[in-house]
């Protein structure tokens, strides 16, 4: 594995997996791999998760890491080429990334969409200029568009917890009050569809009206206006919010009642239910379900570790 981008950086969903959770059996089996390896962690928006799981994955295969907290820290970035940088923008990407990467053989960076400027979003253009002129190897810790690792704990999860060959997973948009990135169900829905071609799940999407998700991430995928009727016989619900593809990052008015609580479980298979956090308690999901037998997130948040330490392996390995 060079980059980690996207489900496509993955030939065989299950054969991750069981690596993944090799790895959570045996944490340090591998701490030889990583030595003299250095891995800088590249963050333009914040995180909780994704910067200490990553960094425990690394030390867990002996790398050192280094974090750069870039919108705090770093000089201003210049995306732009052919702009006389006499504006607030101090260092271009072209520097910047190169840079970075003389320090390290691995760079990681999070970099969330404008929701503003839809065309360099859906064409991850500060993503695939910092991979350009890296010139190492580079981990996807969030992009515009997908949240690969993240998407790879939920798989790992879903396959810890389920508790038949073919779980019905649904996707269940939930309120918010802010207008949210696609990134996470975008990427989300884009494993599932993966995971059902190869016989693992049957994956549902449930939104309101005009929150319908770019067509290139739900192949394949039952899409419903229903909440009520999705939940049916569901084994997993994941819940995320996320503002309009179609009306970019915009929101709109919902009248019916998409929170999901304890009456609303009862509609499923005793679902276990997701969310990739921060959750915002009783906007997006009900406190009784976080606190209750049902919620998988404190679970999830801890495979992240799993999920990191595969993919930084891989990528280790690679670069023999
Ligand atoms: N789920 C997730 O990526 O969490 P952070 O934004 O805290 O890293």
């Amino acid at each position: 594995m060079k980059n980690f981008f996207s489900v496509a950086d993955v030939d065989n969903l299950e054969g991750i997996v069981q690596e993944a959770l090799s790895l959570k059996a045996g944490p340090f089996d591998h701490e030889q791999l990583g030595k003299h390896k250095t891995i800088g962690l590249v963050f333009l928006n914040p995180s909780l998760r994704t910067r200490l799981s990553t960094q425990k994955a690394a030390m867990n295969l002996g790398m050192q890491v280094i974090v750069m907290n870039m919108d705090k820290d770093g000089w201003a970035l210049e995306t732009r080429d052919g702009v006389i940088m006499n504006g607030t923008t101090v260092e271009h990407i072209r520097e910047a990334a190169a840079v970075m990467g003389e320090y390290c053989d691995i760079l990681g960076l999070r970099s969330f969409p404008s929701l503003k400027d839809k065309e360099a979003d859906y064409t991850e253009d500060l993503f695939n200029k910092f991979v350009k002129f890296a010139g190492v190897p580079v981990v996807s810790l969030e992009s515009a568009t997908r949240h690969p690792l993240q998407s790879l704990t939920d798989l790992i999860t879903i396959t810890e917890y389920k508790q038949k060959a073919k779980p019905k997973v649904v996707l269940a948009w939930a309120p918010h009050v802010k207008a949210l990135p696609q990134a996470v169900p975008n990427s989300f829905s884009e494993w599932m569809c993966k995971a059902q071609e190869e016989g693992l799940v049957d994956f549902t999407i449930a939104h309101p009206e005009g929150y319908e998700l770019s067509d290139e991430f739900t192949q394949g995928a039952a899409l419903s206006h229903n909440l009520d009727e999705a939940l049916a016989d569901a084994d997993f619900v994941y819940v995320k919010n996320w503002s309009s593809f179609k009306d970019y990052g915009q929101v709109y008015p919902v009248n019916e009642n998409w929170l999901l609580d304890n009456e609303k479980l009862k509609l499923t298979n005793d679902a276990k239910v997701m969310h990739c956090l921060p959750v915002r308690r009783d906007l997006e999901l009900s406190s009784e379900i976080l606190d209750g037998p049902n919620s998988l997130v404190i679970k999830e948040a801890s495979n992240r570790v799993w999920a990191a330490q595969v993919v930084l392996k891989r990528m280790l390995e690679a670069l023999k």
